[in-house]
């Protein structure tokens, strides 16, 4: 085998050391840890939470912007999104797709108000959780800065809180799925209009049916809306009057995701 030069060995060694040195100084420099104040707030809410198989086990530490399902942006290294989907969502396509596993991944537990100190949240998605039918928190309609908001299939209760119609920032809504158990009727919509970005809804499984058209009404005056989905909302049929809406464009799509 080849000759063993010590010398040579040693200067390659100090040359990693040198690598590794200059690599971690840059890296404190110039990644972002979190805002103190939020990663308590983090730590607050993940108290309240239950979380069987350990999901949010990597919340430990100074650094939030590292933790699992956690991103920060880069600038000031503020949260900006917080994606706790359960990461074992059932899909059709999921021939190994284990129910035992789905429900071992669930959090639930209740949702603590210490998310508003994440002042600059734009992306939150709780979907595929089970919070056994606690309502929405009212302070969700205080996190301004959504963009997108996905409770999906997570076990919500009660009615669609009105309070979501302030979060003006939202471009795309997602709740369905959320009264499998007890349907609950969204009697009163009148807030949806005030979400002039919104260019995503879906309520699929939201007793609509109840409304008349009324439903039609207020998301005809979404201007931004490009995509709908309203399965299993209990919509009979669609009214003649559908082409004289705004809604004429996305004709096609909506009637495949009403049936
Ligand atoms: C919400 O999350 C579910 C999975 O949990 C996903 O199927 C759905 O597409 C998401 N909705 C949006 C608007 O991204
Ligand atoms: C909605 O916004 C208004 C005006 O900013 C505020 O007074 C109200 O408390 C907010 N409601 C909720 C539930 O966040
Ligand atoms: C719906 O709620 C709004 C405000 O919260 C109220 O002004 C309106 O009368 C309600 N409409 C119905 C049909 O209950
Ligand atoms: C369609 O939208 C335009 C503005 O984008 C509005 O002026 C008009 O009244 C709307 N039509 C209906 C039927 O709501």
């Amino acid at each position: 085998m080849g000759n063993f030069n010590p010398a040579y060995h040693l200067n390659v060694a100090l040359h990693y050391l040198l690598f590794f040195f200059l690599a971690s100084s840059f890296l404190q420099t110039c990644v972002k840890s979190c805002v103190e104040e939020e990663r308590r707030a983090l730590l607050t809410f993940k108290q309240d939470l239950t979380d069987p198989s350990g999901r949010l086990s990597s919340w430990v530490g100074q650094n939030c912007c590292w933790w699992r399902g956690i991103l920060c942006e880069n600038h000031m290294g503020h949260v900006a999104k917080m994606d706790l989907q359960n990461p074992y969502v059932p899909s059709y396509d999921n021939q190994v797709w284990d129910e035992v596993t789905y429900q071992w991944s669930f959090l639930g537990g209740k949702i603590n108000p210490s998310l508003l100190s994440l002042k600059h949240l734009q992306y939150l998605d709780l979907s595929n959780n089970n919070f056994h039918e606690i309502h929405i928190p009212k302070f969700f309609g205080q996190l301004k800065s959504l963009q997108y908001l996905n409770l999906s299939a997570s076990s919500f209760g009660g009615e669609i809180p009105p309070f979501l119609g302030n979060l003006s920032n939202l471009n795309y809504l997602d709740l369905s799925w959320n009264n499998m158990f007890s349907p609950v009727s969204s009697k009163n919509l009148s807030w949806l209009p005030h979400l002039s970005f919104l260019k995503y809804l879906n309520l699929g499984g939201h007793d609509l049916g109840s409304q008349g058209v009324g439903w039609l009404n207020v998301v005809n005056k979404l201007p931004s809306l490009v995509e709908l989905h309203l399965r299993s909302c209990g919509i009979q049929s669609l009214p003649f009057s559908l082409q004289t809406t705004n809604l004429t464009h996305h004709f096609c799509s909506l009637i495949s995701h009403i049936i």
